[in-house]
C-alpha cells in the first residue's frame, strides 16, 4: 500500500514564510496528539479517532454482511450525512457502477426534488414487485433534519407496502436519543450510533460512511488504515514534516493576500464527488461570521471543483487570464484502474498527432504537465497532491489529510470550524414555515 504525495513548491511561498504561519499551531498540534492518545469521544477534534475504530467496527461489519447479495441500498441522508459516502463510493467504484453490471446498486435521496424522488420510487418499485431485496440507510446526526425526514417517509411508505419484513431492511444512523433514535428502537429498526462529538462533515470515518460503504462492498478496514497512517503524519510536531500544517499555512497566507478561492482541480473524473465533500468540508467549517471571540469577522475561503481535462474546456481561460484571486489544488492519479491504448487507425491518423500507440492516461498526464507549466509562467500558484491509485487506502490518507488541514486552518483563522450556526438559521426558519402552513 503505497503513500500519497503533496508538493507545495509553487504554492507561491517560502519554506521560512510556512514555518512561520505554521508555528502558531504547536499548541494545537499537542492538543490533537492528547486527544489521539486518549482515544475519547469528549472533544470537538475527536473525530481523528474515527480511524482507529475501537468499538464501532464490529457492529458495521457484521450488520454489512447480513445484507450480502442485497439489490439496492438506498442512503437517505444530506450534507455530512451524506456527502463523504458518495465521494469514497465513486472514487473507488467509479461513477457509472449502478450502469454496469455490478451489484448492489446505490441511490442516493439527499435534496427534496419531486422528481428525483420520484425516480428513485419508481425504481425501488419496479425492484421490489421483481422480489428484490432493498435497504433504507436513513443517516442524520440530529434525526430532524427535514430534506432526510420527508424522503424517509416517502421510502419507508412504499417498501412498507412490499416488504413483509420491511423493518428488518431499514438502518437508522443517528444520534443516541435523537428523534429518529427513538423512533427506530419504537419500530424495532436496526440502529447505528454516531459519536455524539463526531460532526457531520467529520462523520465519513463513523457509521454514517462506514456501513453503506461496508454493505457496497468497500474495503473500510483499508480506508480506515489509509486514514490512520495519515493521522500520524499529520500529528507531527516538525510543521515542515506535517501535510496537513503545511497545507492550512499556505491556504492561510493566501488568504492573508486576499486570495480567498481555492479551486480544487482534479485529474481524476471518479473523484468528483471528493471535491464536493471538500467544499462543503471547507465551506461549512471556514466560513464564519464570527471569530472565536464572538467578533465579526466574516471569515471564508471559497471550495471551487474543477475536473481534468473536463473544465480545462470551461474555465481554463478564467483561471489563467482572470484575476489573481486564486489558488489551485491538483489532484490526481499515477495508476489508473484500467490502462486503454489508443489504437492505430489510418482514416483519423491525420486528426491529432503523436497520439496513436500511447495509453490514454499518457495523454492526461501529459495535459496535467502542460497546464501546470502554463500555471509556472502565469503566476498562478498550486500545490499538487499525487494518489497512486484510487484504492481505499490512498482514499482514507487523502480525506483524513483534507479534514485535519481544516482544523488547523480554523485554528489559524480563529474560527470554530465545527459549528455552523448559518446553516441551523435556515433550517430552523423552514420549520417555522412549515408550522404556519
Ligand atoms: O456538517 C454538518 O454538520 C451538516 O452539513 C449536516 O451534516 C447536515 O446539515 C445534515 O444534518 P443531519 O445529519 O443532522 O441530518
Amino acid at each position: 500500500m503505497k503513500e500519497i504525495s503533496f508538493s507545495y513548491i509553487k504554492c507561491g511561498f517560502s519554506n521560512g514564510e510556512i514555518l512561520s504561519a505554521g508555528k502558531s499551531l504547536l499548541t494545537e498540534i499537542e492538543r490533537m496528539n492528547e486527544v489521539a492518545k486518549s482515544g475519547n469521544y469528549q472533544d470537538d477534534i475527536s473525530s481523528i479517532n474515527l480511524p482507529s475504530g475501537k468499538g464501532s467496527i464490529k457492529r458495521i461489519t457484521d450488520l454489512a454482511k447480513k445484507f450480502k447479495g442485497i439489490d439496492y441500498i438506498v442512503v437517505i441522508g444530506i450534507g455530512g450525512s451524506n456527502l463523504g459516502t458518495v465521494a469514497v463510493f465513486e472514487a473507488v467504484k467509479g461513477k457509472l457502477h449502478n450502469q454496469l453490471p455490478r451489484m448492489p446498486k446505490v441511490l442516493f435521496a439527499d435534496t427534496v426534488d419531486s422528481d428525483s424522488i420520484s425516480e428513485i420510487s419508481e425504481l425501488i418499485k419496479n425492484s421490489l414487485s421483481q422480489k428484490k431485496k432493498i435497504l433504507l440507510n436513513v443517516v442524520t446526526k440530529s434525526g430532524t433534519t427535514t430534506e432526510t425526514v420527508v424522503n424517509f417517509h416517502i421510502l419507508l411508505d412504499i417498501l412498507k407496502k412490499y416488504e413483509k419484513n420491511y423493518k428488518n431492511y431499514v438502518i437508522a444512523t443517528t444520534d443516541k436519543g435523537s428523534n429518529l433514535y427513538d423512533a427506530a428502537v419504537k419500530e424495532g429498526f436496526h440502529i447505528l450510533e454516531i459519536p455524539k462529538k463526531a460532526g457531520g462533515r467529520y462523520s465519513v470515518f463513523s457509521a454514517v460512511g462506514l456501513f453503506p460503504l461496508a454493505a457496497l462492498g468497500i474495503n473500510i478496514d483499508n480506508l480506515l488504515r489509509g486514514a490512520l497512517d495519515m493521522r500520524a503524519k499529520c500529528l507531527n510536531k516538525d510543521i515542515m514534516k506535517n501535510p496537513a500544517a503545511i497545507s492550512a499555512a499556505v491556504l492561510y497566507l493566501h488568504y492573508k493576500n486576499k486570495i480567498n478561492i481555492n479551486d480544487n482541480f482534479f485529474f481524476a473524473n471518479d473523484m468528483e464527488s471528493v471535491g464536493k465533500w471538500y467544499r462543503q468540508l471547507m465551506g461549512e467549517s471556514i466560513g464564519k461570521q464570527h471569530d472565536k471571540r464572538g467578533n465579526l469577522l466574516n471569515a471564508g475561503i471559497t471550495p471551487t471543483v474543477s475536473i481534468g481535462s473536463t473544465d480545462l474546456h470551461s474555465m481554463a481561460q478564467l483561471y489563467l487570464g482572470g484575476p489573481y484571486d486564486k489558488y489551485t489544488t491538483f489532484i490526481s492519479i499515477t495508476n489508473p484502474k484500467n490502462k486503454i491504448k489508443i489504437p492505430k487507425i489510418n482514416e483519423l491518423k491525420d486528426l491529432a498527432a503523436n497520439i496513436e500507440g500511447k495509453s490514454m492516461h499518457e495523454i492526461m498526464e501529459v495535459i496535467l504537465k502542460g497546464v501546470q507549466i502554463a500555471y509556472k509562467k502565469g503566476k498562478r500558484p498550486f500545490s499538487e497532491i499525487v494518489l497512486p491509485d484510487k484504492s481505499e487506502y490512498s482514499i482514507g490518507q487523502l480525506l483524513q489529510l483534507k479534514m485535519m488541514e481544516m482544523m488547523y486552518l480554523g485554528c489559524l483563522l480563529n474560527v470554530n470550524p465545527f459549528d455552523q450556526p448559518n446553516v441551523e438559521d435556515y433550517k430552523k426558519e423552514t420549520k417555522i414555515l412549515l408550522e404556519k402552513r
